[in-house]
């Protein structure tokens, strides 16, 4: 999603780095006791977190990542810690290297073309996997407001190539993959009705960043290309972007307000945990 870099993708590693609740899955999926093993975190981003988590459990943790500058935050992240510039499609270890693979918000995020090579290379590299995606069909809310964020959000989802339901099809995904269903196992997770919009405001910020870095790019492959800019692709993501900021305020508004009495909860999207 976030390849060419920019103000929108310094926006999102301010996210990403504040994530808590993602975390807690991943504690909650990864064994208490990992003194001794190798725990790869595949599309690491920049949160930190996991590998604390991981060495404050005994395991060493290794952080791979497509993107440069996200490899470089982890690298930094700590004095030890290793950190590889890699392609997920093209893991550069060996078979069987890994105790463990953890991959989370990235399968829904690759090319859909990529997916299955993907799913080959962690069932190669980690004796273990665990694949954690987003089913944005249990995002849902009674709130007019949080219904039109969620409608401007999918078609951003869409217009990236991202699919934000992937975590839904996951596990039946990987079965096909991998021509097996035995030691495929998936587990969900849902924070049930929340008022937290402090939250959802910080996703409609983001959703703004990224249609703000579908435009550059647009712009961008044009000028490579030598072709017109697609004009009525940069007039939806125009729309896209007012009506996302236009949630963000409104979400802001009603985080800031003291008596939450009046507000209408919403389901937060399943964090689906595929382990194979
Ligand atoms: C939505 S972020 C999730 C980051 C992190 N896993 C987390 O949950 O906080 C997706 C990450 O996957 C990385 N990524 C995207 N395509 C990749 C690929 N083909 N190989 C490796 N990493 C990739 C991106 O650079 C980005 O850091």
């Amino acid at each position: 999603m976030y390849r060419e870099g920019g103000e929108a993708m310094k926006s999102e590693i301010e996210r990403m780095r504040e994530f808590e609740w993602p975390l807690d899955v991943s504690a909650k999926m990864l064994s208490e006791h990992l003194e001794g093993k190798t725990v790869g975190d595949i599309g690491a981003g920049p949160n930190p977190n996991l590998g604390k988590l991981v060495e404050s459990r005994g395991g060493k943790y290794v952080a791979l990542d497509m993107n440069f500058a996200m490899a470089k935050m982890q690298k930094e992240s700590a004095p030890e810690r290793n950190a590889v510039n890699a392609d997920i499609t093209h893991l550069p270890f060996q078979d069987g290297q890994f105790d463990i693979l953890h991959t989370r918000f990235v399968m829904m995020n690759l090319p859909a073309s990529q997916r299955a090579d993907a799913i080959r290379e962690l069932a190669r590299c980690g004796k273990e996997n665990v694949v954690l995606d987003y089913d944005w069909t249990k995002f849902q809310s009674e709130s007019p407001q949080v219904q039109a964020f969620i409608v401007s959000a999918r078609k951003l989802g869409e217009l990236a190539g991202s699919d934000l339901d992937f975590g839904w099809k996951s596990k039946q995904f990987i079965e096909a993959t991998l021509a097996r269903s035995e030691g495929i196992t998936e587990e969900r997770f849902n924070q049930g009705p929340i008022k937290d919009y402090k939250t959802i405001a910080g996703l409609a910020k983001s959703m703004q960043g990224l249609a703000k870095n579908l435009q550059n790019m647009e712009t961008q492959s044009a000028a490579r290309e030598g072709r017109a800019v697609n004009q009525e692709l940069i007039e939806t993501l125009n729309g896209l972007i007012a009506a996302t900021a236009e949630s963000e305020s409104q979400f802001a508004e009603t985080a800031a307000l003291e008596d939450q009495s009046g507000v209408i909860p919403f389901t937060s999207p399943d964090i689906v945990a595929v382990t194979f």
